[in-house]
């Protein structure tokens, strides 16, 4: 197993794991989160970058000192963790997470800028959105580490934390690779893709700085933050309106996830905004954004790549025949995570058990996909 099939697996359990504690009272709410997105999701982003960073640089694989930052950030992620479940103030070790993970998070940063200088011809634009949304994530942090420094702005200052890591970190992050994905995933290349990803980032990021700073200080605002990101996410939308319609609603593969993962996002996105206005609480909302967004992103891109990051190399019928078991029944699957997180945003507590039902599917798909007689080459 490798680097990233070892942390998709991690962040896998993590939310499988947060999704079974959600039940249990007695678990603070931030470490619960933490759980999901600084254990599980931080990580697997970090290791997606770096699988992704060659490919789009024709360059060759990473060295091992650079596959090695994730489980940097994996450690940093679960002392964070740890810390969130005492009770009482948030302790030193706080800071000696925020430190680890900025330091990994820099420093595969500046390995993705020595590849882009050195690729042949310009670099992907997708990369460009990769540094952005690795910048957002330092940036969040930097807002922990200001935490104990300026106390009378600690509110202030985990809003901005939560919402650049939200928008910025996962959703600049994931939108981008979304872009690549699809086509890809639809067997269909989209010659628009290279253009949209250049003209929407500015967009994007201006989305996210302005959402992170509405919330932090002036709630109206957050508004602008959304309709700024609305920009990108309807370009896409019309782009595969048009060209992946097909697949996405669909039974089987895993478009369908996909494309909820992007109507999820824009949902969190607009309820984001709504509660910039004071009219609905955020009581739902991050564990709607994993349910409603993170696992249709997580299981579609995984039914898709799984086959490649395992045997990586020319693609032969094995691939196809994991590929087929992973997908089967996407388009089902994809529409039980969209009821599931829409029921659970509603202040439906027995969504979660759609969301982990759907996710549940996805394992056991896998694992028969996997298993000796669809594995004989
Ligand atoms: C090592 C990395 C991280 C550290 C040290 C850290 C630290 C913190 C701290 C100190 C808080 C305030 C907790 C409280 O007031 O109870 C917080 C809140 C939060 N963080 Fe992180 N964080 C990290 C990574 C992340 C990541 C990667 C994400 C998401 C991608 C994230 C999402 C959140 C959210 C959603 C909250 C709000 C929690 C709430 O309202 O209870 N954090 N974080």
């Amino acid at each position: 197993m490798n680097e990233l099939t070892a942390l998709v697996s991690v962040a896998l359990l993590a939310l499988a794991a947060t999704l079974a504690l959600i039940g249990f009272g007695d678990v603070a709410p931030s470490a619960l989160l933490h759980l999901a997105f600084a254990v599980g999701i931080m990580p697997l982003i970090l290791a997606a970058y770096i699988y992704f960073v060659p490919v789009l640089t024709r360059s060759g694989g990473a060295p091992a000192s650079v596959r090695a930052l994730p489980w940097l950030a994996l450690a940093a992620g679960s002392l964070s963790f740890a810390d969130m479940l005492r009770p009482g103030n948030i302790g030193q070790e706080i800071a000696i997470a925020a430190l680890a993970a900025v330091a990994a998070t820099g420093a595969i940063a500046g390995w993705t800028l020595a590849r882009a200088r050195r690729a042949i011809g310009p670099a992907h634009p997708c990369l460009h959105w990769y540094l952005a949304a690795a910048l957002c994530l330092v940036l969040a942090l930097a807002a922990v580490l200001a935490m104990p420094l300026w106390p009378e702005q600690y509110l202030a200052l985990k809003r901005m934390h939560l919402h650049l890591n939200m928008s910025g970190f996962i959703g600049i992050t994931a939108v981008g690779t979304l872009q690549v994905l699809m086509p890809t995933v639809a067997g269909r290349p989209d010659p628009g893709t290279g253009a949209r990803l250049r003209r929407d980032l500015p967009y994007a990021v201006a989305a996210t700085l302005v959402i992170a700073g509405a919330a932090a200080w002036r709630g109206p605002l957050a508004i602008a933050g959304a309709a700024l990101w609305g920009v990108p996410l309807w370009r896409l939308a019309r782009a595969w309106a048009a060209q992946h319609r097909a697949v996405i609603v669909s039974w089987h593969g895993a478009a369908p996830a996909l494309g909820v993962a992007l109507a999820g996002f824009a949902l969190m996105l607009f309820h984001g905004a709504v509660h910039g206005l004071g009219i609905v609480t955020t009581h739902q909302a991050p564990v709607a954004f994993i349910t409603l967004f993170l696992l249709p992103l997580v299981t579609g891109a995984v039914a898709y790549l799984l086959p490649v990051w395992l045997r990586p190399g020319p693609q032969g019928p094995w691939h196809a025949a994991v590929r087929k078991a992973a997908g089967r029944w996407g388009g089902a699957r994809a529409g039980i995570f969209l009821c599931g997180g829409l029921a659970y945003a509603l202040g439906m507590p027995w969504g979660i058990a759609l969301s982990a039902l759907a996710l549940l599917m996805f394992v056991v798909q896998v694992a028969r996909g996997l298993a000796p007689r669809h594995g004989s080459n």
